[in-house]
């Protein structure tokens, strides 16, 4: 296909943008600022088209119309410039999902442009629909033979979360994806792949001489991997009833981070390389008993509380969620990848909703010294030695250490070297959103999840839900605000703690 020969340019070759579900939220919020991103910092192509395709009727001024009005309210009109200068490329088509008319149509819409140009268009389709339609749209694209590719025309399909709600359900709309359209034309996001922090995983750990010879079970005692966020639900208890954190966030977005700090290094980037050593990490993860469900995981929700004078709802009176709602907004997992490189090194996992703030990071713990020379203090009294990738906001990488305090004394403190991206380079990262789309049009898949590594977290995540049921552990309550239930500590063992963040 094209995609060869489109990774060695900058820009995407000729492409066409269908977005299905174009007047819902993801395509105010995230799709069209992304593209107008793209825009911006001039990596679209020069023929380059979004056709809307949703069900209410609209003309495409009218279309237009509501995505500057979303601009207006999402990024206070930043964007407006950009979206006037791409206006005329920007059409709307109205069908219904399952209306085979809708898709002749946008058939002859995009072999009538093709026609008029010399290259054809890739055709991406973006799937931004509750899932409940997917199977709709996938079967007609299939039968409008949209899905097909050409020696010089692309087709591929971009497929939002949540894919499914557990391995067999996910697996069932895999078969359905395979059904219409081959593996290498399937991108499914996950948005944590597409931050610039998590591909400077990779970097860090395979550009650099230092870090790769000691990241083992060696010399690491410990990994932990935290995403907090200091938000509730916002609106979503409908969606968020059904999933939980575990579906909604370590499912996809902690697991994809997991494999990346401890895959293996790939032959080459190329996406299948990197992907293959993704998922032997997930391979090498057992699914989890009702026994070590119990003791390695806990989960929490929070509950009413007033930080700084300010009063935050429990999960229990959030919109949309049963009264006896025994859904986790707090989850903490232990985890063991059982091979050659991590026998023995735990990685610890927690992800939580209202929170004391917003902060992703992994944390990387290296073992303690065998013995400490240091008079009074204990090796229990000396500070970690942590190296930290905070993913978010305030992008980073810092070392911690310990150092011996000025004085007569030799007391020891913890101190920091630090390197922080907006320092060192002056820019701030584009939306993942943004990255992921760019990817998406010039046909490299590296960052999106590929069957087998999407079929894996599940199986992990299910003996989670499934042990959760067995041994009847309910959330307990933490405060809104705080970091979570006082047993997350419990799964650590002797002698860890949870960072203070
Ligand atoms: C989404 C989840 O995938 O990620 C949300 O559905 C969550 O519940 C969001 O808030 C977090 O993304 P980010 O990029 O803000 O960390």
């Amino acid at each position: 296909m094209a995609e060869a020969s489109a990774q060695q340019s900058r820009k995407p070759g000729p492409t066409v943008l269908v977005i299905f579900g174009a007047t819902g939220d993801l395509t105010h919020r995230k799709l069209i600022p992304s593209v107008l991103g793209l825009h911006e910092d001039d990596l679209l192509p020069e023929e380059f088209a979004v056709i809307g395709f949703a069900r209410r009727p609209k003309s495409d001024d009218d279309f237009c119309e509501g995505l500057i009005a979303a601009l207006e309210e999402h990024s206070q009109g930043r964007k407006k410039p950009a979206f006037q200068e791409l206006r005329e490329r920007i059409h709307y088509l109205q069908s219904t999902f399952d209306d085979e008319k809708g898709y002749t149509k946008l058939r002859e819409i995009l072999d009538a442009a093709d026609a008029a140009r010399e290259v054809p268009a890739t055709r991406i389709f973006y799937l931004a629909t509750p899932p409940s339609a997917y199977r709709t749209i996938l079967q007609r694209l299939e039968q409008s033979g949209l899905s097909e590719e050409t020696e010089q025309r692309a087709a591929r399909v971009i497929i939002e979360k949540p894919f499914g709600r557990s391995f067999e359900t996910a697996r069932e709309l895999n078969e359905q994806v395979a059904a219409s359209f081959s593996e290498r034309q399937v991108y499914r996001i996950d948005h944590y792949l597409g931050k610039e922090t998590v591909q400077n995983i990779l970097a860090l750990r395979f550009a650099n001489g230092l870090f790769e010879p000691m990241w083992n079970q060696k010399y690491i005692d410990h990994v932990q991997i935290t995403v907090a966020e200091s938000i509730g639900i916002e609106g979503r208890g409908g969606y968020f009833e059904e999933s939980g954190i575990i579906r909604d966030m370590i499912q996809n977005h902690l697991l994809q981070v997991l494999t990346l700090i401890a895959m293996e290094p790939p032959a080459t980037l190329h996406a299948d390389s990197v992907r293959d050593e993704k998922v032997k990490v997930l391979r090498s993860m057992e699914s989890l008993t009702p026994e070590t469900v119990a003791k390695r995981t806990a989960r929490g929700q929070y509950t009413a509380s007033a930080v700084a004078g300010k009063d935050l709802p429990g999960y229990l009176e959030e919109e949309g969620v049963s009264p006896d709602s025994t859904t986790e907004t707090f989850a903490a997992l232990r985890l063991s990848i059982d091979n050659w490189r991590w026998a023995g090194t735990p990685f610890f996992l927690r992800a939580g909703k209202s929170m004391p703030k917003r902060i992703t990071e992994v944390a990387i713990h290296y073992n303690q010294p065998p013995h400490m020379l240091f008079g009074k203090a204990g090796v229990a009294d000396m500070p970690d030695n942590v190296l930290v990738l905070q993913i978010q906001p305030d992008e980073g990488i810092s070392f911690n250490f310990g150092s011996k305090v000025p004085g007569p004394d030799f007391d020891l403190s913890a101190v920091r070297m630090d390197f922080r991206y907006a320092a060192a380079f002056g820019t701030s990262s584009a939306d993942s959103y943004e990255r992921l789309l760019y990817d998406a049009m010039i046909g490299d898949s590296t960052l999106f999840a590929r069957r087998d590594e999407l079929e894996e977290a599940w199986r992990i995540v299910d003996s989670v839900v499934a042990g959760w049921a067995d041994c009847k552990m309910k959330p307990s309550p933490y405060p809104a605000g705080s970091w979570g239930p006082s047993e997350a500590a419990r799964i650590l063992g002797k002698n860890r703690r949870w960072r203070r963040l």
